[in-house]
């Protein structure tokens, strides 16, 4: 195989395929009707299951070094080109804010997705999906700090989240939704709120938690997951999904599944994608 391509394993027959426009390909979408929101998420993780392990310099965890690497990087900004809106967590926020994560934020500006922005420039989407900050909390700092960031920002919280800042948050050009009863983000609640708000790509670039939240209220059509072909160990880490017990458990079928050789030092992964059963 070209080491510079992908082999399709799955569905049949297998075939090379080149990496760019992948998933700028991917039917993304209800194929009946293109008016009820379709929710998706994405994820890269080692064999053993990690997503995140500690990280000394920033003080928290983040996805492994180990296994991050530039071809599913490009994945992950072609499925940000394709959403009308990006689910992020507060913590992630916070990164953002403190300037850690910022570059982290697609679409990124690195000329290598000039092509991901024209492609949106020419379907007439904004530059950039709106971004919903899923939170516990409604922090005027992070909504003053956020503004810069060129895009339409929503905090969703629930409805016993205090709303002293409510005015001056708006007052930003944010927007709030209360989307749950308690403290906590419901994900039916949340899906409908931004279904409502005109939004029908709906992209989660969270972690473990607002996974749950999804998978919970059964409103996750689809997961991108990269398994990269590395055990990593170690006794801090995140993996894939943390609440409680899913019952019943979300089942998945697998959608494609793509082998790349040589993503990194000669270590290859898998670019599965699976819909909810
Ligand atoms: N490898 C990968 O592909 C990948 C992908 C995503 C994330 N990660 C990594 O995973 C780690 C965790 O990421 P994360 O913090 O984004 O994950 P998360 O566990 O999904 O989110 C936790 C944060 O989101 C808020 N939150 C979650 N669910 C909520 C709900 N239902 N209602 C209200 N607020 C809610 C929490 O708010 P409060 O702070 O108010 O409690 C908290 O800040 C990070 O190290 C990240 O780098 C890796």
């Amino acid at each position: 195989m070209n080491q510079s391509r992908l082999l399709k394993l799955y569905p049949a027959p297998h075939a090379e395929c080149a990496l760019e426009g992948l998933y700028l390909d991917d039917p993304i979408g209800h194929p009946d009707s293109d008016e009820v929101p379709f929710v998706y998420t994405n994820f890269i993780c080692s064999l053993d299951g990690r997503i995140a392990v500690e990280n000394p310099r920033a003080g928290r965890r983040s996805a492994p070094p180990a296994i991050t690497n530039p071809r599913d990087w490009r994945l992950f900004q072609e499925l940000a080109a394709r959403a009308d809106a990006l689910i992020v967590s507060a913590a992630f926020v916070r990164g953002l804010a403190e300037g850690r994560s910022g570059e982290k934020l697609p679409l990124g500006q690195d000329p290598a997705f000039d092509d991901l922005h024209a492609w949106r420039r020419e379907r007439g989407m904004p530059p950039q999906p709106a971004m919903v900050i899923l939170s516990r909390s409604l922090d005027l700092r992070i909504a003053e700090r956020c503004k810069s960031l060129q895009r339409q920002l929503y905090f969703a919280i629930g409805n016993d989240v205090a709303l002293d800042d409510a005015a001056a948050v708006e007052a930003t050009g944010a927007r709030i939704l209360i989307a749950g009863s308690g403290q906590h983000v419901e994900g039916r609640a949340l899906i409908d709120a931004l279904g409502l708000a005109g939004f029908r790509r709906i992209y989660s670039i969270a972690g473990p938690r607002v996974l749950h939240t999804l998978l919970k209220d059964g409103v996750l059509h689809r997961l991108y997951l990269t398994h990269f072909h590395r055990l990593l160990a170690g006794q801090s880490f995140d993996t894939l999904l943390e609440g409680e017990t899913l019952d019943p458990p979300a089942s998945f079928v697998p959608r494609t599944l793509y082998y790349d050789q040589d993503a990194k030092d000669s270590a290859g992964q898998f670019f599965a994608a699976y819909d909810i059963r």
